[in-house]
């Protein structure tokens, strides 16, 4: 409580002017008596004004919905010294900011204007609660409510409960981001499922984008590789997660060096092509080593053998990485016969614990 008593007046003695709303003895001086306290007028402007605040707060969660389903998250917009930025999150920042900005604003303007602001004297007491205390509190409590004017000015507290209440729903709404999938995809789980690998695609050169003839690829060579589809993907998509499902590596080896396949006519004379996607923890892959067929992710050192299914030979690995079956087109180009047979990357789901098929 400030001790500057040049701001304040004495306690108006006539309960007329600034009325005591507590038990507790008013404090010897007071702040000035507001507009608000003198005006019956102003009072009901002041409570019209707060009202419009937690009113605005509803219509700016409106707006957010508005943002978050019709913008699209690839808009861009240009802010002076932070440059070209996405405009959707620009939108839903500055109408959730605003919604709880003006809910923040509507209170602290009720308070300034319309609470009671008569200070008051408390004199110290036991810390111990008796029931009376108790009671004394609840008693209390009444008088805040009272003299909050919670009840004397229902818009306010109506309006309140009504801005409250739809605070809330932009986390409510932003979970929908669960359930969004492709055209086509039934359930987020179904995405884990499919890489955008289908029949006929051209084998395509990572960076480059020159499509590969099978012809160009040395025995012992390594080729890093995407889907000739890719690069329209991730414009229409806004994003690179096809690129991180779907790149794969590309190797050739004698034919008789081969021992086993997963998918036995998946390759091409001796050109066998594998999710790049670390079937630990998903590091990308194209660590190898011709001589003995192994790739090493060098994250946390699984080999696999590529000469045998790509098995686990070492590492925390817990299954294979998974073959993209391949052939070549009448232009002797390598295509993809089909999407991958079983999930990329670190599927869990099918550990097994054990290193091996
Ligand atoms: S991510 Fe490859 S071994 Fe861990």
């Amino acid at each position: 409580m400030s001790d500057d008593t040049t701001t304040r007046v004495p306690a108006k003695t006539d309960d007329s002017v600034v009325k005591n709303p507590y038990s507790w003895p008013a404090n010897e001086h007071q702040p000035p008596p507001r507009t608000t306290d003198l005006s019956e007028r102003a009072a009901k402007r002041a409570a019209r004004q707060v009202a419009t605040m937690f009113l605005l707060s509803g219509v700016f969660v409106a707006l957010f919905f508005v943002a978050f389903t019709y913008m699209s998250p690839t808009d861009t917009v240009e802010i002076p010294y932070l440059g070209e930025i996405g405009g959707q999150h620009v939108a839903l920042g500055l109408t959730f900011g605003m919604a709880v900005f003006l809910i923040g604003a509507g209170t602290v303007h009720w308070a300034k204007k319309l609470m009671s602001n008569v200070e008051v004297v408390q004199p110290r007491h036991d810390f111990k609660s008796t029931p009376e205390d108790t009671q004394g509190a609840l008693e209390v409590f009444e008088e805040g409510v009272e003299a909050s004017t919670w009840k004397k000015h229902p818009v306010i507290r109506r309006t309140l409960l009504f801005a409250m209440a739809l605070v809330p729903l932009p986390f409510i709404i932003s979970l929908r981001d669960l359930w969004l999938t492709p055209p086509g995809v039934p359930n987020p789980d179904a995405m884990l499922q499919y890489t955008i690998w289908t029949k006929g695609q051209r084998l395509v050169r990572d960076i480059t984008g020159e499509p590969v003839r099978a012809e160009e690829i040395p025995v012992g060579g390594l080729v890093n590789c995407n889907p000739e589809d890719l690069e329209a993907v991730e414009e229409t998509e806004g994003n690179l997660n096809a690129r991180a499902k779907a790149a794969i590596i590309v190797i050739r080896m004698e034919p008789d060096e081969i021992q086993s396949l997963q998918i036995p006519d998946g390759a091409w004379n001796g050109i066998i092509a594998f999710s790049k996607i670390c079937t630990h923890v998903g590091c990308p892959i194209s660590l190898y080593q011709q001589r003995t067929h192994e790739l090493l992710c060098p994250c946390h050192q699984s080999t696999f053998d590529l000469s045998d299914s790509a098995n686990v030979v070492f590492g925390p690995a817990g299954r294979h990485m998974p073959q993209l079956p391949i052939t070549v087109d009448d232009e002797g180009y390598l295509i993809a016969q089909s999407d991958f047979l079983e999930p990329v990357g670190p599927s869990f789901w099918t550990i097994t614990g054990e290193v091996g098929p």
